[in-house]
């Protein structure tokens, strides 16, 4: 169950959130927007309080030992133990440096991306998240941009399903390099959510040894970290499991100063009021996945982003 969990809807009905009135939020989300310094970096600071980011976000030999066992943080009765081979494939330090990021853009993967005319945009920041390896090349790129540093995979639907590198076949390896050749730096992989992950994981850094991917890191998304994000979340209202996006974002917060989202625009009637897929790679034919058949609850954690936009704390951008 836990499993199924991790990478498909739960199509209960989700906890009701008031109705949102798309048209007047993406008005307020247009007006001029003024970067607040000092509310920034209190709330970089309220973060690593909680949890350091720079230091623990990823697992690392600084931060893990030889023999340790790590707690999966959705089957937290599990746990794996770290071997001397398992230790030795983590990096030696955190690959996030010390001092803040300057500028950063995180991108979601909703639909307001297409027709935005963003790419620059995103681009023009010196680090930029991705989650669930998107496209990015052709048409695309005009919306997406094509700068990334940290891209977010998901073991389960991405690794194991689409890529399906559990099979170990050459054709299926050859697939799986040829597609994250347009990321570059940091692979980042949920490996530890829950057992099912971590063997698809580390297949996954071995196949991009193998195939010589010397552009792109495997790094293992530390459950501590996730877990310490997810108990801040609950505590200032967000209860539900946490987005890869709204993680995404608490990461950027907590290691950039100035943070701007792309792609987050969770309702399926745009902020001009035409109907919308989910993603903005979705064709018109392809099975609709409803929002609201998503495990989280997308349109309450928008809501928080939208009150960190009006306090300037970061930007959401819909547009041009
Ligand atoms: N997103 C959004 N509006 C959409 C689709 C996505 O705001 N219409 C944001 C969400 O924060 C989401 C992120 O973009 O987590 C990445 O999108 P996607 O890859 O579609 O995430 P999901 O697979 O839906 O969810 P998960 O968070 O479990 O990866």
């Amino acid at each position: 169950r836990l499993l199924a969990e991790l990478v498909s809807p739960v199509t209960t009905q989700q906890p009701t959130t008031a109705p949102v009135d798309v048209r007047t939020l993406g008005q307020d989300l247009l007006l001029p927007w003024r970067h607040n310094r000092s509310a920034s970096r209190h709330l970089m600071d309220e973060i690593n309080n909680c949890t350091n980011t720079q230091a623990d976000a990823i697992l690392t030999r600084t931060n893990t030992r030889v023999g340790q066992k790590i707690r999966y943080y959705i089957q937290h009765e599990k746990t794996f133990q770290a071997s001397r081979g398992f230790y030795n494939t983590l990096p030696r330090d955190s690959p996030l440096p010390a001092t803040p990021y300057r500028r950063c853009s995180v991108v979601g993967n909703g639909a307001v991306l297409l027709g935005s005319g963003c790419g620059q945009e995103i681009d023009r920041a010196d680090f930029v998240f991705r989650s669930n390896l998107p496209p990015l090349t052709g048409n695309f790129t005009r919306d997406t941009g094509q700068k990334a540093n940290w891209t977010t995979v998901n073991p389960i639907s991405q690794l194991n399903w689409r890529f399906n590198l559990l099979s170990n076949k050459p054709a299926n390896k050859d697939k799986f390099a040829r597609h994250v050749r347009q990321y570059s730096g940091l692979l980042w992989v949920s490996a530890f959510g829950v057992k099912a992950a971590t063997t698809v994981s580390v297949r996954a850094q071995r196949v991009l040894r193998e195939k010589n991917v010397k552009s792109l890191g495997v790094v293992y998304g530390n459950p501590r970290h996730f877990a310490a994000v997810r108990d801040y979340w609950a505590y200032n209202g967000l209860s539900m499991r946490l987005s890869t996006g709204i993680y995404l974002t608490t990461i950027a917060l907590s290691t950039c100063d100035e943070v701007h989202l792309f792609g987050f625009w969770p309702f399926d009637v745009s902020h001009s009021g035409e109907k919308l897929l989910y993603h903005y790679y979705d064709k018109p034919d392809t099975k609709k996945k409803p929002i609201s058949a998503s495990p989280h609850n997308m349109p309450k954690e928008f809501l928080k982003l939208v009150n960190l936009h009006r306090s300037g704390i970061l930007k959401i951008h819909l547009e041009t």
